[in-house]
Formats: structure tokens, sequence, C-alpha cells
């Protein structure tokens, strides 16, 4: 079958009335969209006769691991696209500098503890080394950005997040918190050192990943929303830069200037690290993405 297939008459009006082109009501950016994806589906059915056995394989698979779509996003790149659309887009309007953004991964909880600059992350006994992590947060003119607050969040030594964690170990925000900074920029927290981990075992992104010959792996890494007023919020994380994954994260969150080193002494590890944000030119660039996120 060749590819005009999708262009004979019967799919074309099936394409219409399926997304609604041919009536009224309904959103019209949505029919416009839906009628794309269901010609890019079909199109690809036809490029690669996909079996009807095939899709329904599929549509299983979407039915049972719906669940993991969060690590399944980042899993195949689409997250890590997503930044780089919006950096193409920044570009194109004259927005550079700053840390980079990356993927934000689908383990944030809101509300964590509202804390003071300097304290320790973690509220439970983790059999490992501490994490001393300080620096800056800065203006696009080098000037200290005053009043920020700084999201964290990591997970413990065995690469489990509380609040997701399978063991049901971890008391509720252990490893979360948010740093409330002062007028000078600098911040700096304790914790204790996370892990890497790869994905649960068995689920629907590990088939994935297995069936696409790749693996689950994700290297050590911590996370960061930064806010501050009349700045713009800023999502990002550090990736250890010594971890065997760092340059391999099957998440594809590690990113250039974003791979800071850790001085390890002994079990321990500091980690001295810069944020520089961006003006905001909006009242939402100060906000959050209205992506569905956990709350405890
Ligand atoms: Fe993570």
């Amino acid at each position: 079958m060749t590819p005009d297939f999708i262009h004979t008459p019967a799919v074309q009006k099936l394409l219409d009335r399926a997304a609604g082109s041919d009536g009224e009501g309904g959103d019209a950016r949505l029919k416009h969209i839906m009628r794309d994806l269901l010609e890019a589906l079909m199109a690809l059915i036809v490029k690669h006769d996909i079996s009807e056995s095939e899709v329904w394989q599929a549509v299983s698979f979407l039915q049972k691991g719906a669940g993991e779509f969060g690590l399944i996003m980042p899993g195949i790149g689409l997250e890590h696209f997503l930044d780089l659309y919006m950096d193409a887009k920044d570009a194109e309007a004259g927005r550079d500098g700053g840390t980079p953004r990356t993927i934000e991964g689908p383990l944030y909880v809101e509300n964590a503890p509202l804390v003071e600059n300097g304290a320790s992350l973690t509220s439970d006994p983790d059999d490992t080394g501490m994490l001393y992590m300080s620096g800056s947060i800065s203006g696009p003119d080098g000037e200290p950005v005053p009043n920020a607050v700084l999201h964290v969040w990591h997970a413990n030594s065995k690469g489990f997040y509380s609040h997701f964690d399978p063991t049901g170990e971890q008391t509720p925000f252990n490893n979360r918190r948010r740093l409330k900074l002062g007028a000078d920029g600098r911040y700096s927290f304790q914790s204790k050192m996370p892990n890497g981990y790869s994905v649960p075992p068995g689920g629907a992104t590990d088939q994935l990943m297995q069936a696409l010959g790749r693996h689950g792996n994700r290297p050590a890494h911590v996370h960061f929303f930064v806010e501050a007023p009349g700045y713009r919020t800023l999502t990002t994380q550090i990736n250890f830069g010594d971890d065997p994954f760092a340059a391999d994260d099957f998440a594809f969150g590690t990113r250039e200037g974003l791979l800071p080193v850790p001085n390890r002494q002994g079990d321990s590890a500091y980690i001295a690290f810069d944020f520089v944000l961006q003006r905001a030119q909006s009242a939402s660039d100060e906000g959050f993405s209205a992506r569905a996120r956990a709350a405890a």
C-alpha cells in the first residue's frame, strides 16, 4: 500500500467526521490538532503496515501503562523535546542566557515545608554520607536575586523519592524542602546523599526501554524550581558529573552547564552551583506551567 491511501476520499471524509471538522461546535484548535494527530497515526499504520493485532497490543500497553506516563514522557525524549522547543522559541524572541532549563520529571510534590536557608532537607535516617550544596541566585546583570524560593527535591540513597517509595519507608517530604532565601541571593542546604535510580522493574517504562534496547537509569541528581518576584521561574536539575550515567541519562535530563562534579570527601560531597535567572516579561513568567502535580 502506498502512502496515498491516506488521501483517498473515504479516509479524508472519515478524518473530517472523526475530528468534528465538518461540523459546528467544539473547540476549533482542538479539532485541527485532533485531525492532524489522527492523520499522522493513520499514516504511520500505512507506512509500517501495522497490523490490527499490533494496534490493539499498543492500546493495551497504553492502558496498562497509564500510571507511568509521567516516566514514559521523559524516557521517550518528549519532555526533553519540550525543553528544546522552548529554548528555540526563546532564542527566536531574543531571550537568551541564564541557567539552562531541564525536565521537571513526574516526582515533584507541592507544599513541601518552607524552611530557612541553610536547612537540612532530610527527615529520615539513611545510611549514607551528606550532600552539602551552596551557591548564589543572580539575575542577568549579575545582581543578587532577593526573596527567591528554591524548591529542592531528590531521591534517597536507594534512589527512591518520598511519596513515591515502593518500600513505604520514607516520611512525607523527606528530601523535599522549599528554601526561603534573603536579600543576598545566597543559598545552601544539606541532605543525605541521593543516588541514581532505574525505572520500576517490569513496569511499562521498563518494558518499553527493553523493547527499544535501552536502559532505564538516571544518574544521581537534584531537582530545582527557582522562583523570585520579577524573575522567570526556572525548572532545572543538576546531575552529578562523576556518575556513570551522567552522559547516558535515560530521561535526557542531563544538559551542558548542569553537570557539576561533586567534591567528594569520603562518603560525603560538596557541590557549588550558581543559578542565573532571566527577568520576567509577564506575570505568567513568574508562575509555573499548568502541569498536574502531586500535592500532600
Ligand atoms: Fe528525579
